[in-house]
């Protein structure tokens, strides 16, 4: 109890009040005091949790989520850290609401703001549309609470957008603090492309991964096929970030070279770019039979490069055993990673993933809670 104390008393004060009230669309929107105080605040979660402590903070809350998208990890998370701070958790599938049928996104967060008490949203499948709606949505519900007088906090939650995977990012820095007590700084992280047959995936991870990891003075390699360029806003965020700290940022068309001596490796699929971006015309005009056009077209695009995978003798490149390797989940087995380094991982991904309900928690409570520090106090009975 000595030990979450301390922790607690180490918040910054100063940026738990900054935060107040405070939405998550992108982390490169936020500082990095702020992200820093953000990931105390997960790692004391995890250890109230694992003492068993609890934090109803927010009793008789309704904290809804909202997916266009399918999720097994970031919907659990939610419904996890909803449960765990005493809230009620709703998850929400997009498909079943009004917006298919033409409600805005504004109109919606009016909608859903007046009901719940946090929001979150996955809308992650059309570049230059999922964080716009995030945006539009969080308006909506701040209008509504302002034209009636009301003052609470209702911040959204970006659950993975066209631009950033947040929770995630933010659960993967966890990890890497965990993992590497000693420090981020100097060590070197390939995020690369990997080979999949399943699906056009977004860019959303990769993008998330290179625009917060590049923060903290690594040296970050981006590897990808010529065609699976990233958006040009996140690797110029990136480029600027390893700068600042120290770090380096470094792209690579190759997968080889990109592993030679990291010490974590990150390989994932993701779709090809200019058949990401045509998603966006199909889209708008509802044309199903392009949409699928449009995927089986980056599928056989995929194909060309289904040498891209995360073996044993890539994994030798790196560092061998003592090589961490990182996945959002789910992993293509077989495809972008082979059987034995995914089993040897298996343990790894999962605490990585475990990472997520108390990065969630820990958003939702810097947000919502005023004084958070000596109501967390209170709550250890300190
Ligand atoms: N990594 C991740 O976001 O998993 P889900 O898609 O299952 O939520």
């Amino acid at each position: 109890m000595d030990e979450l104390r301390t922790h607690i008393e180490r918040l910054d004060e100063a940026i738990l009040t900054a935060l107040e009230g405070r939405s998550l669309f992108l982390t490169r929107e936020w500082s990095r005091p702020e992200l820093q105080t953000l990931l105390d605040l997960t790692e004391l979660f995890q250890a109230f949790d694992r003492a068993r402590v609890q934090v109803p903070l927010f009793p008789n809350e309704l904290f809804l989520a909202l997916f266009f998208d399918a999720s097994t990890r970031t919907r659990s998370a939610w419904a996890g850290a909803a449960a765990r701070l005493g809230a009620h958790p709703v998850v929400l599938d997009g498909s079943s609401t009004q917006v298919s049928h033409g409600e805005t996104a504004e109109e919606t967060g009016a909608m859903l703001g007046m009901n719940v008490h946090a929001l979150g949203i996955r809308h992650d499948l059309i570049p230059g549309e999922g964080n716009t709606f995030l945006r539009a949505a969080h308006r909506g519900i701040v209008d509504y609470l302002d034209a009636i007088g009301e003052r609470r906090a209702v911040p959204v939650v970006n659950l993975q957008c066209d631009v950033d995977h947040p929770t995630q990012s933010l659960a993967d820095l966890a990890w890497l603090r965990e993992r590497f007590p000693e420090g981020l700084e100097g060590k070197t992280l390939t995020v690369s492309w990997a080979y999949s047959p399943s699906y056009a995936k977004p860019l959303s991870v990769p993008q998330g991964a290179i625009t917060l990891m590049s923060r903290w003075g690594m040296h970050v390699r981006l590897a990808h096929p010529p065609g699976y360029e990233l958006m040009p806003e996140t690797t110029e965020a990136a480029r600027r970030f390893a700068q600042e700290s120290g770090g380096s940022f470094t792209v690579f068309n190759e997968m080889d070279e990109a592993f030679e001596g990291a010490d974590i490796v990150y390989p994932k699929s993701w779709g090809p770019y200019d058949l990401m971006l045509e998603r966006v015309e199909a889209n708008r005009a509802k044309d199903l039979e392009r949409m699928a056009d449009i995927e089986r077209r980056a599928l056989e695009r995929n194909r060309a490069f289904s040498d891209w995978i995360c073996d044993e003798r890539r994994m030798d490149l790196a560092r061998g055993a003592d090589t961490l390797y990182m996945h959002c989940l789910p992993a293509d087995i077989g495809s972008e990673v082979s059987p034995a380094v995914m089993e040897r991982a298996r343990m790894d991904v999962a605490r990585e993933a475990n990472k997520k309900v108390y990065v969630i928690m820990a958003l939702l409570a810097m947000a919502k809670q005023t004084r958070l520090r000596a109501r967390l106090l209170e709550l250890l009975g300190a």
